[in-house]
């Protein structure tokens, strides 16, 4: 265990961050970061959002589900071969992100769904490959997003995070743990630990790679259903 998560809080399935979101306060900071969005998170996060959409363009398969996909700011990276359905809980974000599809006539796309991605309402196994970016520390139950995750896709295809994970030590755990007092005004969790994302088992066989350059994000991919260890191509 990391000192980080020594003295986190701890829920029925982990550690939890110390100040939890629900969906209500997700919607309400959305709302407001919505007009704003691209241009305030779009350039410190390109990196992890470019990463992970080529790693999903690497991968086998070509039923996407990107869950909490925003305002659309990797839909137009994806391969031609790739078939996207995105899904929010915030109407706000998806009506930027539907605006974005339109103007650039991003035929891949096939639906944007306004929908829980902790519960969807998608039949097992209906995805190749599900992929949230900067989302985990974002839902309110992180762990149920992830076996809904397992859920819907199918056994042997890929799940795939980018996220801030909390630091270890030094003082950027000392900053994050002090933002995270503001989490419901800014709409995700400073403080949050990758432990509150991934049951032990699963993230001994996870590939976990920091993202260049500053390696503030991790990108973390999973095989669904696979207790071997993962063997993918890089990205
Ligand atoms: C930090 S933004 C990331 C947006 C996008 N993935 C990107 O890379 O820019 C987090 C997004 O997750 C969405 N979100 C939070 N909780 C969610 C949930 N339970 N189900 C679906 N979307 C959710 C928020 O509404 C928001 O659009």
């Amino acid at each position: 265990m990391s000192h980080a998560i020594q003295d986190q809080p701890r829920g029925p399935d982990g550690p939890v961050p110390r100040s939890a979101l629900d969906a209500e306060a997700v919607k309400a900071a959305y709302r407001r970061w919505a007009g704003v969005y691209d241009n305030v998170f779009g350039g410190i996060s390109a990196f992890g959002r470019r990463r992970a959409v080529a790693a999903v363009n690497a991968l086998p398969g070509e039923r996407v589900l990107e869950v909490g996909v925003g305002t659309g700011l990797a839909l137009p990276r994806y391969a031609g071969g790739k078939r996207i359905t995105g899904i929010d809980l915030s109407g706000d974000m998806l009506d930027r992100a539907r605006m974005r599809v339109s103007r650039q006539r991003l035929d891949h796309v096939d639906a944007l769904l306004e929908m829980d991605a902790e519960e969807t309402q998608f039949a097992d196994g209906s995805f190749d490959i599900a992929v949230a970016m900067f989302v985990a520390s974002v839902v309110p139950n992180p762990r149920r997003l992830y076996g809904e995750l397992r859920r819907v896709v199918r056994p042997g295809g890929h799940i795939l995070f980018v996220n801030h994970f909390l630091a270890d030590g030094g003082i950027r755990l000392a900053v994050e743990r002090g933002m995270a007092r503001a989490s419901r005004s800014l709409g995700w969790h400073p403080d949050f630990a990758i432990e509150s994302l991934l049951p032990p088992a699963d993230r001994a066989r996870a590939r976990i790679e920091p993202v260049p350059p500053a390696g503030l994000f991790t990108l973390v991919t999973l095989t669904n259903g696979d207790p071997a260890p993962v063997l993918l191509r890089s990205a």
